[in-house]
């Protein structure tokens, strides 16, 4: 049986100044910030949606098969849960190339941070953190005062992004 990590974040306590220098250089360096909300929720975007997720997805320990498409747009897009402008984008030339996606949980007061993940070779540049950055304002915005999230206990990358920016180990927020 796998022992879950499940950490969550207190978003009020959340101190943005701290990283913000990961949002500013990573725009500095080409890279532009997005939701799908701007965008527009489209077929072709829920499409590159997809891609980049499985992409990034096969990196977690023990995933296995990702979803089909079908299955994807009904269990993380088609659902109360889903929020476009939670759909936090990271591009470059055109490529999508980071996403931090986080679902909103109205019957439980809580955030759930769906998937974070970075193309490999944009991976240990502070990308992430500008993309959680944004997503933890965007869950601010919405209300939420916590985020939480489930790791894989071997997902030591996700794990240690995770409490750097300031998650702590949790019991008692959605399973
Ligand atoms: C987890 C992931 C999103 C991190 O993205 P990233 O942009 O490379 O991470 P960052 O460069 O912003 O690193 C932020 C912090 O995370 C930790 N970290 C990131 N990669 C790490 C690694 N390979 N080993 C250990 N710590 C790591 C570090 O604490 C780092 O801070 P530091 O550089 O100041 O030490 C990326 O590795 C990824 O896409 N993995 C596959 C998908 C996945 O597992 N997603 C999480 C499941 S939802």
């Amino acid at each position: 049986m796998v022992d879950w990590v499940r950490l969550r974040l207190d978003v009020d306590g959340f101190d943005d100044g701290e990283f913000e220098p990961y949002l500013r250089r990573a725009q500095g360096s080409g890279i532009g910030f997005t939701t799908m909300a701007e965008l527009g929720d489209t077929a072709d975007h829920r499409r590159a949606l997809y891609d980049l997720n499985k992409m990034c997805s096969a990196d977690i320990p023990d995933r296995g098969e990702f979803y089909t498409y079908d299955a994807y747009v009904a269990q993380r897009i088609d659902v109360p849960a889903f929020d476009p402008g939670g759909v936090i984008l990271a591009i470059r030339d055109g490529v999508w190339i980071g996403m931090s996606a986080t679902s909103l949980h109205a019957d439980k007061g809580v955030a759930f941070s769906e998937m974070t993940g970075v193309l490999a070779p944009y991976r240990r540049q502070g990308l992430s953190l500008a993309l959680k950055l944004l997503a933890i304002r965007f869950v601010r915005s919405s209300g939420y005062r916590w985020l939480a999230t489930l790791h894989h206990p071997r997902n030591a990358s996700a794990i240690a992004m995770n409490r750097r920016l300031g998650f702590v180990d949790q019991t008692d927020v959605r399973s």
